[in-house]
């Protein structure tokens, strides 16, 4: 065989993301694409903002010498003292251009942030359902993912994340806003958590990392303010994306930020510019650099996503289906009429729209719906839904 068994492996059981996503594009080439609603993938069609393209403009316009070159592995000391001090606004720490190391996405970042603190058979707690690629980035780097179910309403089980530490732990990540669920966890139980890794880091003498996944940090819906993670836990480690808020996944920019009050922050600094440039990305892409230090204070339209949960959240729910109503994020997660989410997923296939099954995410029995889509999508696959709704009676 010319490729490892490992990898042989996980390309066998690949991801049902993908897996749908594939159909999809088959179908679309056999009926139009107008014909297939595909919510299978976290693609955002939104365009990035006008200011995105307006400085876009502006330095090509007027290049900056040597704007292409390398440059330090962990970024443009200018791009991190905007963060660094954005980052100060928002939570009222000092942070300082140290603290902030440059990444390739919320990928990128996690995975130099997870080379950074694990030792071969360290583990990793995080609460399931799960974005799925965790298990592969600890595997990357020597680690192991551990998974405690959520609560019914998939908040954390704090009783059981506790329970599942032990003196191989190093992290617990969380993801808030949530992918698959579109959750956003609260203060008082974050609060909780962080004095739970508190005790059980005195009690196995090392420090246990709180490792915030906040790819989704800005898409938040209605009233609710996300809590600050860095207020919570002095060892907190938070990985922060463009993919979604700027509407930019290709462009793979993103960054890390240490907590001012972490444990050798200053080495950790150190050892995630060094995973950059070993893992071979040697440096965020640059000229996104230059763009996202520009706009610190700049997101696509929330309010869009909004009206798309709205419009598809009240839809499902009058229909019959079981969903907790997510307070960010892009995604749905209603629980399935049957308990086999994938005979589910082929069933709503058969009316044309593309959903992942929630085994993909770690918790059978639900489907993923991801609405980053246009508007006349979701209402065009309401019709379908709604039959599959009467058909297994969910009314
Ligand atoms: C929870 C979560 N974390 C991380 C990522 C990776 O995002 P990025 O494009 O910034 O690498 C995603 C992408 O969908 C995600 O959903």
């Amino acid at each position: 065989m010319a490729i490892s068994k490992k990898i042989e492996k996980a390309l066998e059981g690949a991801s049902w993301i993908r897996k749908m996503f594939e159909e999809g594009d088959k179908l679309k080439r056999m009926y139009g694409p107008e014909k297939i609603f595909d919510f299978s993938l976290g693609n955002p069609i939104a365009e990035p903002p006008g200011e995105f393209f307006d400085e876009l403009r502006k330095i090509a316009n007027n290049p900056i010498p040597g704007m292409c070159r390398y440059m330090t592995n962990n970024g443009y000391e200018e791009t991190r003292k905007s963060i660094a001090s954005l980052l100060s606004e928002e939570t009222g720490f000092s942070f300082t251009e140290r603290q902030i190391i440059m990444s390739t996405g919320a990928a990128g970042g996690l995975n130099i942030a997870l080379k950074s603190i694990l030792d071969p058979g360290d583990e990793v707690i995080t609460s399931c359902p799960y974005f799925v690629e965790y298990r592969f980035y600890m595997d990357n780097h020597g680690g192991t993912l551990k998974t405690v179910d959520s609560r019914d309403d998939f908040s954390l089980d704090l009783l059981a994340i506790e329970g599942a530490i032990n003196k191989k732990t190093k992290a617990v990540i969380i993801n808030s806003p949530n992918n698959p669920t579109g959750v956003v966890y609260d203060k008082e139980p974050l609060i909780q958590l962080g004095q739970i890794l508190g005790e059980k880091s005195a009690k196995y003498g090392r420090t246990i990392f709180l490792l915030c996944d906040e790819a989704y940090k800005r898409i938040v819906y209605d009233s609710v303010k996300l809590p600050d993670v860095f207020s919570i836990y002095d060892h907190c480690i938070s990985v922060i994306s463009h993919s979604k808020d700027l509407s930019i996944p290709g462009e793979r920019i993103g960054y890390v930020a240490i907590s001012p009050s972490a444990d050798g922050k200053e080495r950790l600094a150190d050892a995630m510019t060094f995973a950059n440039r070993t893992l071979g990305f040697v440096n965020a892409p640059a000229l996104m650099q230059r763009l996202v230090g520009r706009l610190t204070h700049v997101s696509v339209d929330i309010s869009e996503y909004q009206e798309k949960r709205d419009l598809f959240y009240n839809g499902l729910v009058d229909f019959g289906y079981s969903i907790v109503k997510p307070m960010g994020a892009f995604y749905l997660f209603p629980r399935c009429p049957i308990d086999d989410d994938v005979a589910f997923v082929r069933a709503l296939q058969a009316k044309n729209i593309l959903t992942a099954p929630g085994r993909g995410f770690g918790r059978p029995g639900h489907i993923r719906i991801a609405y980053c889509v246009e508007r006349r999508v979701i209402e065009a696959s309401l019709e379908g839904f709604r039959e599959l709704a009467i058909e297994y009676g969910m009314r």
